[in-house]
């Protein structure tokens, strides 16, 4: 029967195909989150607040774009960057300098840098999604006890959506 052989080798073949190909909007898991912030060499004492700020805004949803806002503004990605302030849609803008379209890929250390930038003006109760669900709540705050502090061989568990 070598014609379902080909069946079942094609059938393989696209089966590969579906699941290697990229997602729609990345949902982080905590460990890579963490990974992110060691790069972005942020203090490991406030991880669990930054994880917690992400999952209240965004779901952990990077590719997460919502509006409009306070005077037609739109907030971007996992941190939800917002418009009014900090960035410029469709061109480089705001306080970092950024285009906001640029907020809303997969990679989320420039994301993770303009968040530093409004930390260090306003703190984490610039993010109302903090301010709401992780402020004065310990409960919220996730254990990152298990994740690893370096890099090795195999990436964590990723959690994605298949369309
Ligand atoms: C990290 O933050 C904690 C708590 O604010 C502080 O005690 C510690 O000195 C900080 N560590 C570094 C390396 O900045
Ligand atoms: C993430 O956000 C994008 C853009 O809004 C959306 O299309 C996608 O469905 C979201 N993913 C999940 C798992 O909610």
């Amino acid at each position: 029967m070598l014609l379902m052989r080909e069946l079942w080798m094609i059938m393989g073949i696209l089966a590969v195909a579906v699941v290697c190909s990229p997602v729609e909007g990345k949902i982080y898991t905590n460990c890579e989150v963490v990974k992110e912030l060691q790069r972005a060499n942020i203090n490991r004492s406030f991880f669990a607040n930054w994880i917690c700020l992400m999952r209240s805004e965004s779901g952990m949803n990077s590719t997460l774009m919502t509006g409009p806002k306070t005077a037609s503004s739109f907030s971007f990605g996992i941190l939800q960057i917002n418009s009014l302030k900090w960035c410029t849609r469709g061109r480089k803008g705001g306080k970092c300098n950024k285009r906001c379209e640029d907020f809303l890929n997969d990679e989320i250390q420039d994301d993770i840098t303009c968040g530093i930038k409004i930390f260090n003006q306003d703190g984490f109760k610039a993010w109302g999604g903090w301010s709401k669900k992780c402020k004065n709540n310990q409960n919220n705050l996730p254990n990152i006890a298990n994740c690893k502090r370096r890099r090795r061989m195999a990436d964590p568990i990723e959690v994605q959506q298949i369309p």
